[in-house]
């Protein structure tokens, strides 16, 4: 772990209170009303959560709120629901049946909307689809899809017949995809023919021909029509969507009851990166999970039935489950979905989004704020974004200037920003402002949402000072916290409950400051997030290292004006291999088709050694100052050769 400072961008700035005209409609309304609840949650955060869990529809009631021996936190024990249910079923017996669910647009300008009806209809159909192929419940089903509305179908689906899916984001490599189907044991693979992206085709179903020849327990490739380009089907496993849909409507009427699943039943399971160069397979369960999204799409983004909200994320990430799916579709409200490109045709293409679909809410990443501040003010001065009411950021530290930037062009100085912080491993947001209650400061997540109790402590766990950088630490545990990683109980307990025995540790560096606002300084292990994405060190250097010309690798990431971080990679060759600039264009393709083109490194620097302890371990301490600020200034005692310091300094120069 390395030891958390406070960066240029950690200044306090102005005090930015909610608007009068947004606290008068809040779900919550003042300080006064946050701090009451908080203090109560604090108290007793299971019967706070067992309150929000009510909102919820229980086939069968819990005999316990919460059940915890470190690491393992049981929500509502012994209730059963599901979670499509929630999301459908109990809205068609009330007014919502006609009201909007999924407003889709494709990135060619196609749009669909779908009725809450609508959309259940087709959970039922593609459930019955899954069905048909022999999926039931406990199997796992992996998707990889385009972000065309069949993606949450499809989530919802094998949410209905309880078989927990992992949703692989159509970024990702073939050689990724393997990855992920093997580890989670899928049997099942839901893709397309493909989606739109800037213009072009996403090959999805050759990237799946490609990851499931060496599957031998996938039985079936289920695929969507979306871009209706041509592609191979295997006889006997891959199925086309519509035409096993045709068969069997054929066949009769379709029906499929939400099956009774147990609270603490696997809802999905997410791949993330970690300080190893194998990605985690974070798993999340049902009822807790649900509970959290809920109750935190309801009061962070403060949505009303009337509501448009427009969360950015790509169903592949976290983000995308809880706040474009399982969180709005929840509580009955609007969810917009858009398939492509924010630059495509032209760099105006959100504002153009939110201007026609008269979106209200509007959630993205920091990392995308700051490409469309780059782009220019021309392009959202040209839209009306008078139906903007909230906005929200996510995925990174934002900085002063890109929030006043976003609060000022984009929310027209009328829209509070909800700065909301929270990991794939917390399901749900943890620390954020509620919109009608809290004064915000540019750069800060502000305070703990009810229930959540974090604190920043040393190293040997002892709480620090106001303004002290230190580890940020969860010390109760909450509903839509992971229950482990796949297939790996130890690495689950040594990652997260390892570093502060039985408490939670974030991997993230942070202080509070003298209100009590949390700022979080970045990660304090091997973890870059890069454009909002979390990307492992290890991950990157095990992919280099598999290239042939490559002897030995370590990749570090630098402070970036877009992106917030960048990847650089130090690389030694293998005898005999030149370095050049064709091998550095080879290296980042090789990254790029073993994880995926977000990991591909922005910097390669060739070198004939890199500086190591004495007991062997790479000094990527080293190295990232290096990377940063072009030399090293910080302690050497424990390098084993200084000369290859020397040497790096010298290429430096
Ligand atoms: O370092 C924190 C940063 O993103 C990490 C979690 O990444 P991931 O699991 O990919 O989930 C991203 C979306 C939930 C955290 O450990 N992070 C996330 N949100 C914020 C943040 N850093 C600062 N401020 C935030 N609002």
């Amino acid at each position: 772990m390395s030891t958390p400072s406070i960066t240029s961008v950690q200044k306090e700035g102005k005090l930015y209170p909610p608007p009068k005209a947004f606290q008068k409609k809040a779900h919550i309304k003042s300080m006064a009303a946050y701090r009451k609840l908080y203090k109560r949650s604090y108290k007793n955060p299971a019967s706070f959560w067992a309150k929000a869990a009510k909102e919820l529809h229980w086939f069968k009631t819990w005999t316990k709120a919460m059940q915890w021996t470190a690491p393992n936190a049981k929500w509502f024990v012994g209730g059963k629901l599901n979670v499509s249910y929630n999301c459908l079923d109990r809205h068609l017996a009330t007014w919502r049946r006609n009201k909007a669910a999924i407003v889709w647009e494709g990135e060619p300008g196609d749009q669909r909307t779908l009725t809450y009806q609508q959309l259940y209809n087709e959970v039922v159909r593609f459930a019955c689809v899954l069905k048909s192929l022999g999926v039931k419940t406990g199997d796992r089903v992996a998707i990889y899809l385009p972000m065309i509305p069949e993606a949450a179908v499809a989530m919802l689906a094998c949410a209905r017949i309880g078989a927990p899916h992992s949703v692989v984001f159509g970024g990702f490599s073939a050689q990724a995809l393997k990855d992920r189907i093997l580890d989670a044991g899928a049997t099942c693979v839901i893709t397309a023919d493909g989606g739109f992206r800037r213009g072009q085709i996403v090959p999805l179903k050759v990237n799946v021909d490609d990851a499931v020849k060496d599957t031998p327990g996938v039985k079936h490739v289920l695929v969507v029509r979306r871009t209706g380009r041509d592609v191979s089907m295997k006889a006997g496993r891959d199925v086309w969507l519509h035409e096993r849909l045709a068969e069997l409507s054929a066949q009769g009427r379709f029906s499929c009851r939400a099956e009774d699943v147990d609270s603490e039943q696997p809802l999905c399971i997410l791949y993330t990166s970690g300080t190893t160069g194998k990605p985690k397979g974070i798993f999340h369960s049902t009822g807790g999970y649900l509970t959290h999204a809920a109750i935190t799409t309801k009061w962070i983004f403060d949505l009303k039935d009337e509501d448009t909200f427009w969360c950015t994320a790509d169903v592949g990430w976290v983000t995308g489950h809880t706040y474009v799916v399982y969180g709005p579709l929840a509580i009955g409200a609007t969810t917009f979905m858009y398939e492509g490109a924010p630059n495509h045709p032209g760099p105006d293409r959100f504002w153009d989004i939110i201007e026609r679909h008269r979106v209200n809410v509007f959630y993205t990443a920091p990392t995308a704020i700051r490409a469309f501040v780059k782009w220019g003010d021309e392009h959202p001065k040209k839209h009306d974004l008078s139906s903007l009411r909230l906005l929200g950021t996510v995925g990174e530290p934002i900085n002063p200037e890109a929030w006043l930037w976003y609060h000022r062009v984009i929310g027209g100085a009328r829209c509070p920003i909800v700065d909301t912080w929270w990991q794939t491993e917390t399901g749900g947001i943890l620390i954020s402002p509620l919109p009608g209650a809290t004064p915000t400061k540019p750069g800060s997540g502000t305070l703990p949402f009810p229930g959540i109790v974090p604190e920043v402590v040393r190293k040997d766990g002892t709480p620090c000072d106001a303004n002290e950088g230190g580890y940020l630490v969860l010390k109760k545990p909450w509903p839509g916290m992971l229950r482990g990683i796949w297939g790996d109980p130890d690495r689950f307990k040594k990652q997260y409950f390892g570093d502060f025995p039985g408490i939670y540790f974030t991997g993230d560096g942070a202080r509070r400051d003298p209100d009590g606002y949390f700022w979080i300084m970045g990660r304090v292990d091997d973890v870059i997030n890069v454009a909002g994405h979390r990307l492992g060190t290890a991950e990157i250097e095990s992919a280099l290292v598999l290239h042939e010309s490559v002897a030995e690798s370590a990749v570090v990431g630098r402070p970036d004006d877009l992106k917030g971080s960048a990847i650089v990679a130090f690389v030694t060759l293998k005898g005999g291999r030149s370095p050049g600039a064709d091998l550095k264009e080879q290296l980042r393709s090789h990254v790029g088709r073993e994880i995926g083109s977000i990991a591909k490194p922005d910097e390669i620097r060739f070198t004939d050694a890199l500086p190591k302890t004495r007991s062997g371990k790479i000094m990527r301490r080293l190295l990232r100052e290096l990377a940063t600020q072009g030399d090293v200034k910080g302690d050497t005692t424990t390098l084993e050769d200084f000369s290859v310091l020397e040497k790096l300094r010298a290429e430096e120069e």
